[in-house]
């Protein structure tokens, strides 16, 4: 376990200058999609092995089960494989078919659940599962991502101090995309202790319960959930802004035109939460947003012009990128 943890390498932030309504600021994107299988959740994955590890030493054919909407499951099913254990990862109709395909093609035994939640989502059909194949089968390890203190632990331990190191003395505003609110609640920890004065941004989906509001429909995978955060308090972060679908597709298809780099969903999300604090006239000197995967995954959603018209969001899209290039954004790498 040692040796995953060891394993664990920095991921680099990029340089990028965003020019928008007239002015010039300074960005830094943190790349999680440069861990081993893509996403932030490597770091997740770790954290939570090592810990049910330490309760109770995982043995070679020890089943793991876990309810993922993909990334976490993707990471899981690496470490599951270095260490002879079996994974079940419960997913549902948001998680994209290429996280699918490398699910299966990972040895992982995939339990699907297409029961909506009527919150918007499929977190509580999916917990159902979870909690029915264990009490089912006493040997099953759910490796709990939505309660396990070690999920925001190791964010605590790894990116928060890249961040604080990586961001330098002029950082002064962070953004990070929360879904069980694991990495938020960790990089917070770290940064209210070492840079209380940093503003901590929580970017949340619409219809999402994560930081407060109401349940409803949300189209981007990864971002967001049926239910508050167990890791967040009101002491967690400054402000919660919550993006909607076509704001993230705009965002992400704006940056992929300007720069070249393909970011995920809930990158374009994050952009957008940093984008809205421009637009209130906070204006950090130097800001960071943390960017939980990247875009391949997401070549049949967010970057598909048929998904933008099955998913009714078409329109709204277009007039997002008109409006913010009206507005004069654009991206280049520093
Ligand atoms: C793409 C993506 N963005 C953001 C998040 C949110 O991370 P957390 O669960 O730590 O709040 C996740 C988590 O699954 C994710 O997969």
């Amino acid at each position: 376990m040692e040796e995953l943890r060891a394993a664990l390498a920095e991921t680099p932030v990029t340089g990028v200058v965003v020019e928008y309504r007239g002015r010039v600021h300074e960005l830094l994107i943190k790349q999680e999609s440069l861990n081993p299988t893509g996403s932030i959740k490597d770091r997740t994955a770790t954290g939570l092995l090592a810990e049910i590890d330490r309760k109770e030493p995982l043995v070679p054919g020890t089943v793991l089960v876990e309810s993922t909407s993909g990334n976490l499951g993707l990471a899981l099913a690496r470490l599951a494989r270095l260490l002879d254990c079996r994974f079940i990862a419960v997913i549902d109709e948001k998680t994209p078919h290429p996280t699918r395909r490398s699910l299966v093609a990972s040895g992982v035994e995939l339990k699907f659940v297409d029961e909506p939640d009527g919150q918007g989502g499929y977190l509580l059909s999916r917990l159902r599962a979870v909690r029915e194949l264990c009490g089912e089968n006493a040997g099953h390890r759910w490796t709990n991502q939505y309660e396990n203190a070690a999920n925001p632990r190791i964010h605590r331990e790894t990116t928060g101090p890249e961040i604080a190191r990586q961001g330098g003395a002029e950082l002064d505003a962070v953004y990070v995309a929360v879904s069980t609110g694991g990495t938020l609640a960790g990089i917070s920890a770290h940064l209210r202790t070492v840079r209380p004065e940093v503003r901590i941004v929580a970017v949340d989906a619409t219809g999402s319960l994560v930081t407060g509001g109401a349940g409803g429909e949300r189209l981007i995978a990864g971002l967001g959930a049926s239910r508050a955060s167990t890791f967040l308090d009101s002491t967690s972060y400054d402000a919660a802004a919550r993006i909607d679908a076509a704001h993230t597709v705009a965002a992400c298809r704006m940056f992929l035109e300007d720069t070249g780099i393909a970011l995920g969903g809930s990158s374009g999300s994050v952009l957008c939460g940093y984008l809205g604090d421009l637009d209130r006239g906070h204006r950090p000197r130097r800001a960071l947003c943390v960017c939980p995967d990247g875009g391949g995954k997401y070549l049949g959603t967010v970057f598909d012009d048929t998904w933008l018209n099955t998913v009714n969001i078409a329109g709204d899209v277009k007039h997002a990128i008109d409006l913010f290039r009206g507005e004069g954004l654009r991206f280049r790498l520093d």
